[in-house]
């Protein structure tokens, strides 16, 4: 008789391996779970982004000072320290609206991959896991909306860096070197991995050395991000945003667990991958290196395609809060993202540390390709790279550079309804 809850062996079944059998990993799994749940921080999250008013917090750093919008670029050393202030809350705008994404496509497919790996006996924890994580992401995502809506709109009356909630099958990185024809192909190719995943435990797994690698890279910032809130002289009246990184990591490191429990250790529970399977799993962490393969000094820590970015930046630029006229915003940014400077090298060395890690975390899985385990297409980035790619791109960027001051379609977004537009141009009457 099997123990309740046991692949039963007196019986025909589809496998003789049970994950069950595998004590190290289900004890793992188990106490990963249950502390996790323990620990839950979302109802926290949820009492701080109710509580959350601008106006309480907008003369304070939300994030140590080097997690700051173009942090230690020309522009920063030019600014005065009322609009540091503002570039450090900005750098908590940006970079929470990029997680956001990540946990919209984050729950998708901890769905599909919980119903890809349920079509196996014992595999209940695994799911349960996946379930009290994708609630908790839902709780991440209105924390961090929450916040970034309501500063965008008190400061600019527009969307910059946040979006209206999406689809997954879209681009993860909400700053990206696509097109109309780039993004098509991505959600098919997304789509496509759903339907495998969700049909293929294999398949599903390997997911989470994906999740695992994008929970890496999120890991080494938000370590630090915590910290501000961790180090803080009054913790009780913290900015409320810094509390929101603090909770918010604490729900993550547990995630990491899970997605390297379930990369590194279930997948030897199952059967060795098929050469299709195989191909797919590499397919999936190329897909990774390729949405990591760029480094940006705006967010240092996010891979975004930094051309994608100069319409939000030049917005800024002429906003209120900075008063650059057209030109000299033009020149601004000139000497910010094509001149060499500090911030490259500190985004460089952000990128190159990701790198490691991710080679290192990928290291003991065999059916990966050379150029998945070397991280070939990330270590192809470089200062020189940047440069380049930044003023082929700044040169069509200049011509059509005031028209953004209007509208936030430079992401593919709808276009701003006729209200905004109003809005936008009064607001531009104050430049
Ligand atoms: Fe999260
Ligand atoms: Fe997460």
């Amino acid at each position: 008789m099997a123990k309740e809850g046991e692949l039963n062996k007196s019986l025909f079944q589809h496998t003789d391996k049970s994950l069950l059998d595998d004590k190290l990993t289900t004890k793992k799994l188990e106490i990963n779970l249950r502390r996790n749940k323990e620990q839950d921080n979302v109802d926290e999250l949820d009492l701080l982004s109710s509580q959350f008013n601008f106006e309480d917090c907008r003369d304070e750093y939300w994030n140590p000072e080097k997690y700051s919008l173009l942090y230690a670029t020309p522009l920063w050393h030019a600014s005065s320290p009322s609009q540091k202030v503002l570039l450090n809350q900005l750098y908590w705008v940006a970079y929470y609206s990029q997680i956001i994404s990540a946990e919209i496509a984050t729950i998708f497919l901890n769905q599909t991959s919980a119903a890809g790996l349920y079509s196996l006996e014992d595999f209940r924890l695994v799911c349960d896991t996946l379930d009290l994580e994708s609630s908790q992401e839902r709780g991440h995502i209105h924390a961090f909306k929450t916040i970034s809506e309501q500063v965008e709109e008190k400061l600019f009356g527009h969307r910059l860096f946040t979006y209206p909630m999406k689809n997954y099958a879209t681009e993860t990185m909400i700053f990206q070197n696509t097109n109309r024809v780039k993004k098509f192909w991505k959600s098919i190719q997304l789509n496509a991995y759903n339907l495998l995943s969700s049909n293929n435990a294999f398949i599903a797994c390997q997911y989470f050395t994906v999740r695992g690698l994008r929970t890496l890279n999120g890991k080494i910032v938000q370590h630090e991000l915590s910290q501000f809130y961790e180090n803080h002289k009054d913790k009780e009246n913290a900015p409320i945003p810094s509390k929101i990184s603090y909770h918010h990591f604490l729900d993550e490191s547990y995630h990491f667990n899970s997605s390297s429990i379930i990369g590194h250790d279930v997948v030897h529970t199952l059967k060795a991958p098929t050469k299709f399977e195989s191909a797919i799993a590499n397919l999936g962490i190329q897909g990774c290196q390729l949405d990591h393969q760029n480094f940006n000094i705006s967010v240092n820590g996010i891979f975004w395609y930094e051309p994608a970015v100069f319409p939000v930046i030049y917005q800024i630029l002429r906003s209120p809060y900075f008063e650059y006229d057209h030109v000299s915003a033009l020149r601004m940014m000139e000497s910010c993202f094509i001149q060499e400077n500090q911030a490259m090298h500190l985004a460089y060395e952000t990128h190159k540390i990701a790198k490691e890690s991710y080679q290192q975390y990928v290291s003991g899985l065999p059916y990966l390709s050379k150029n998945n385990r070397e991280m070939k297409y990330m270590t192809r980035a470089s200062i020189e790279q940047y440069i380049k790619i930044n003023k082929r791109a700044f040169k069509g960027f200049e011509d059509k550079s005031e028209q953004y001051l209007y509208s936030n379609f430079s992401r593919g977004l709808p276009r701003d309804s006729s209200r905004e537009r109003e809005q936008s141009e009064s607001r531009l009457k104050l430049f």
